[in-house]
């Protein structure tokens, strides 16, 4: 079969066409078309995503986009002016209908549902979280299908909305395809920022531009490399907190000597995060020195990445040892964050399967939302719920 799938969740207008084969057990995708568009440009003067204007370029998208889509998928089967025949071949439709801003996902959910009435296709609704999930088995281009999964399995999923820790607790031997195993508990959770928005807010206090996260990434991979500072006498290796008034302050203004942030609940018992105390640490110390200069601007991205880090990467080990998880899944925008993916790679085991997304599926993308959707649709046996009972909610949980 052939499913559409629309992703609109946030600023990102996104359609994929696979066609699927398999049941249950042995699933194969092909993508014959993947397309989206990025309204990065639009919001850089905003410094983050100004949700009316998300909308509208969702509007104003994605009837384009499909049509690039059709197309590709040799699915344009009449050249007439209205376009009589443009779509047939689809079987279903799978759209994003939660987590994210609601009113870009209604614009997403009421051109599906306009596209499965015409079509008289079923729309499946998807969750974008599970979407980010099943993201690491895709490829978006070509074919691919999904593997057996050891279970359990945990999910760190971290993006720009969401930073969480998802436990999959099927029995070992239970398959991904079986549809069981797509059963979620959250195990551990932020308690207020989420990590993607705290890197989001840093380079904003550090003028750097929207989107943030790859961008003090760059900042902190070449500071990383740099050749460290030697330590005067008596300077602490470890660095230090800041304090005012502190004889070192000057020091650290001339670079001297190391910046420390704060690892918010590191060593707290749960599997909780919090970045919001790492984010206003980063505000308090750009109110004690100063405008940064260049230099210092990617010493604080350094630290701040590497405090920011440190912390999903330990909460995720103690999850991994509490549940004896024999699968580790890492997804979401974040995960396209290099220092992440190689310090997760050090310290799980040999007995736990690591997978990411390739890096074009880190960030949000319709491809996730079809395989979620083929998933969804063959879970719940090929029933779907009525165009009228689909809704946008915005805080959707797993
Ligand atoms: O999943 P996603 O594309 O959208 C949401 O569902 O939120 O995640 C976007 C988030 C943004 O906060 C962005 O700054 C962050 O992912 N991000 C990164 C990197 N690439 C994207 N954060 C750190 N390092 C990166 N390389
Ligand atoms: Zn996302």
């Amino acid at each position: 079969m052939k499913i559409l799938s629309i992703e609109t969740s946030c600023d990102d207008t996104c359609i994929s066409i696979l066609e699927v084969k398999g049941g249950a057990t042995n699933a194969s995708f092909k993508v014959l078309a993947n397309n989206s568009n990025s309204q990065i440009n639009i919001h850089i003067p905003y410094g983050g995503v100004y949700p009316v204007l998300a909308k509208r370029e969702h509007a104003k998208n994605l009837p384009i986009i499909l049509e690039t889509c059709l197309k590709q998928a040799n699915l344009t089967l009449s050249p007439s002016p209205e376009r009589r025949g443009l779509g047939r071949g689809i079987d279903a439709i799978a759209v994003t209908y939660g987590p994210g801003l609601e009113m870009c996902l209604w614009e997403g959910i009421s051109f599906a549902k306009e596209l499965a009435e015409k079509w008289k296709v079923p729309l499946i609704p998807v969750n974008h979280m599970e979407g980010h999930v099943l993201s690491v088995f895709g490829k978006h281009k070509g074919g691919f299908t999904i593997p057996k999964i050891k279970a359990p399995a945990i999910s760190l999923l971290v993006s720009g909305g969401h930073t969480q820790l998802v436990l999959m607790k099927k029995p070992a031997r239970t398959t991904v395809q079986s549809g069981g195993w797509m059963d979620y508990s959250i195990i551990g959770k932020t308690l207020d920022d989420a990590v993607g928005e705290a890197f989001d807010k840093v380079a904003r206090m550090l003028e750097l531009p929207y989107p943030g996260g790859p961008q003090i990434s760059k900042l902190a991979e070449i500071e990383r490399k740099r050749v460290p500072f030697p330590l005067n006498k008596g300077e602490n290796e470890r660095g230090f907190l800041i304090q005012e008034p502190h004889p070192a302050l000057s020091l650290l203004r001339r670079g001297k000597i190391k910046i420390q942030l704060p690892r918010p609940m590191l060593h707290s018992k749960n599997l909780d995060f919090s970045f919001s105390g790492l984010k206003t640490a980063v505000l308090y110390l750009i109110r004690k020195i100063g405008k940064p200069d260049e230099e210092m601007r990617s010493k604080i991205a350094l630290e701040f990445e590497n405090a920011a880090i440190e912390c999903l990467v330990y909460k995720t080990k103690k999850a991994i040892e509490k549940y004896g998880a024999r699968t580790l899944i890492v997804a979401g925008g974040v995960a396209a964050n290099k220092y992440l993916r190689n310090e997760m790679k050090k310290v799980v085991g040999k007995k736990v399967k690591l997978l990411f997304p390739t890096q074009e599926l880190s960030g949000d993308n319709s491809l996730m939302i079809g395989i979620a959707g083929y998933l969804n649709y063959l879970k719940n046996k090929k029933k779907v719920p009525k165009l009228d009972s689909i809704k946008a909610t915005g805080n959707l949980s797993l």
